[in-house]
């Protein structure tokens, strides 16, 4: 977590880095901090509020090289204090992004020769340590390479020093940084998303590189400290598509995107007549001849995805299918099948706990890897053999909306890749289903209208303190999909069931005052399901259900029905998916809660 952003040009880069931070504060936002070197000082301007308020303090600050960092507290509570850049001997400034492990010892040590710490941070041992180097001599690139030797954990860093105004060094282990690469100008940041307005030109730098940068070059040294040439690309994000546009919050306009992100997704296999392993990588084919079983690793939403894939696998494709919370699996001995293929979904790519959830998979003996996720460069699709990228565009909100339909997409052309090639999909069930992806962006926009009658449906939540989501079999994970939506954004503690598991314990909960949600598509499920619902209105619940058409299910008195279209087969959980996330929004707009970037969350978890 934590935004990072530095600059080095011939003009003002404090406009710069305020521009960056603002587009990385969906990676944290707890404080946020920028130092600039001018006239032979270090002048730093820190604060607890959003960006906004930085830009206010910094008013006065000008200066030609700079770094700046938007924080998600992991070591001291968020405070100015512990807001980053942080300095060591006025001379040294550091910002950091990831845990530094061994910060204990390394501070002890450090206070024993003499150093005063102002934080409570693991980041302040970095500026130090590069500062007590630094000052035996050498460069500022050895001094933070020789730090760098000393620390055990994952970070990516910026670093300058006051009497080195033309140079910015950089590196990263573990955490994601890039070099933005502009004429006689040149930029460090987390994302791409923080420099578009200043170059399209990128350097992904990879693990463990160590970067020197000056206002007309750049080197970079790999983990052992070789000179290596890292490609520059092309980004191919517009401006536009991180701008708020029309609408009032990023998580409003990224529901709204789903058609478009949907269709992106699926534009290689719609504009085809089959479905191809290719899709998957070029090594997929002789891949998925193979692996006998799947195990899917991935963490909240795109864990959820996972859950509705599983019953798509083995329904579809006849292939065993585990799904693992990432951050679990690899804590628990478990046995290894190098038959497995192992699937890794995230919308950044870069969370440590699915990203070390992969290396763990690897490392105990599976060499079958597919990831898939929404950015390009990330570290899980560097990592795995096979990639799958969903082209949901950036995701901005915090809550994960369009990400997670299209990895849903993703998924459901996996399994029928998997069942073909198992012919288990013959001809025409292949062009039934292709003729349905066809229709996905249709049917997703028909649920979208459904907005006007959900936002009057979330006034009638705003003073409950509790919510329930009930679904079964595939829309199962789409409840626990609109639980977690519901909590993180509007605060109010929601629970997901299989609603034939209610009788087991969670009915005690339901009264008057516990809000029922029910996913109810007319599948196989729905008069057990309906049984269930039955269950809760007896009990003086309050029953909020999606319905498909058919389903004959009505509005009485304590029921609300919200009528969706038809029953979409097998693709229903995308479209049921829509509701709740509108549901969760607005009840989160009457609340007041910050919608984009709720409390205590942020947007890439990039520290375990
Ligand atoms: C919830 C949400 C998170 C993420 C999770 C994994 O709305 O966004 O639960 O899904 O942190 O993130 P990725 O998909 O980037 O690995």
């Amino acid at each position: 977590m934590c935004g990072i952003v530095g600059a080095l040009s011939q003009r003002n880069v404090v406009p710069i880095l305020l521009q960056g931070l603002q587009r990385l504060e969906y990676r944290g936002y707890d404080s946020a901090g920028l130092v600039v070197v001018d006239e032979k000082q270090l002048k730093r301007a820190r604060s607890t509020g959003r960006v906004a308020d930085l830009t206010q303090k910094s008013s006065d600050i000008k200066g030609q090289l700079g770094i700046a960092h938007t924080r998600w507290a992991t070591h001291g509570v968020p405070s100015e204090r512990n807001a980053h850049p942080h300095l060591s001997s006025d001379s040294i400034a550091v910002v950091h992004n990831g845990i530094i492990e061994n910060y204990e010892e390394l501070r002890a040590h450090l206070k024993s020769v003499g150093y005063v710490f102002t934080s409570d941070t693991d980041t302040e041992v970095i500026a130090h340590l590069v500062h007590s180097h630094y000052k035996k001599g050498g460069t500022l690139l050895s001094a933070t390479q020789a730090a760098l030797g000393e620390l055990v954990g994952a970070y990516a860093i910026g670093v300058i020093a006051i009497d080195n105004p033309q140079q910015l060094i950089c590196a990263r282990k573990g955490s994601p940084l890039l070099l933005g690469v502009g004429n006689q100008e040149n930029f460090i940041a987390s994302d791409m998303s923080a420099l578009l307005a200043v170059t399209k030109n990128v350097v992904y730098l990879e693990e463990g590189d160590v970067a020197e940068i000056n206002l007309d070059n750049y080197r970079v040294f790999d983990v052992k400290g070789k000179p290596v040439v890292r490609d520059v690309h092309v980004s191919e994000l517009s401006n536009d598509s991180v701008e708020l546009g029309e609408y009032r919050h990023y998580m409003l306009k990224e529901i709204f995107e789903q058609p478009q992100a949907l269709a992106n997704t699926l534009e290689s296999v719609c504009n085809s007549q089959s479905l191809i392993p290719g899709l998957f990588g070029a090594e997929a084919a002789a891949t998925f001849e193979q692996i006998n079983s799947v195990l899917i690793l991935a963490c909240g939403t795109s864990h959820n995805s996972g859950l509705v894939a599983r019953n798509w696998l083995e329904e579809i494709s006849g292939i065993p299918c585990a799904v693992e919370i990432a951050s679990e699996y690899r804590y628990r001995t478990s046995v290894a099948n190098p038959n497995t293929l192992i699937v890794t979904i995230s919308q950044s790519g870069e969370t440590a706990d699915t990203l070390a959830a992969l290396n763990h998979a690897k490392a105990i003996g599976h060499p079958h890897t597919l990831a898939i996720c929404n950015v390009a460069e990330s570290a899980i699709i560097r990592q795995s053999k096979l990639r799958f990228l969903t082209r949901a565009g950036p995701e901005i909100g915090v809550a994960s909306t369009k990400a997670f339909t299209t990895q849903l997409a993703a998924l459901f052309l996996l399994t029928l890749v998997l069942a073909k090639q198992r012919g288990r999909l013959n001809a025409q069930q292949e062009k039934e289903h292709l003729q349905e992806l066809r229709h996905l962006p249709i049917a997703v926009q028909a649920v979208l209208k459904l907005e006007p009658e959900i936002k009057k449906l979330a006034e009638k939540f705003v003073n409950k303190q509790h919510a329930l989501f009930l679904g079964r079999g595939l829309h199962y994970p789409i409840a626990l999909e609109g639980a977690l939506k519901l909590k993180e954004i509007s605060y109010i503690h929601a629970e997901a069931y299989p609603a034939g598991e209610l009788k087991h314990g969670p009915l005690a909960l339901v009264d008057k005052e516990m809000p029922v949600i029910a996913v109810a598509p007319n599948d196989t499920l729905l008069e057990k399901l309906k049984s269930n619902l039955q269950e809760v209105r007896a009990r003086g619940g309050e029953l909020y259900v999606f319905a498909d058409a058919n389903t004959r299910i009505q509005s009485s008195e304590g029921v609300h029905v919200m009528q969706m279209p038809e029953h979409a087969g097998f693709l229903s959980p995308i479209l049921h998916t829509i509701p709740l996330q509108l549901l969760a929004y607005y009840v989160a707009l009457e609340k007041g809660t910050d919608v984009d970037k709720p409390r205590n969350l942020a947007k890439s978890v990039t520290v375990e």
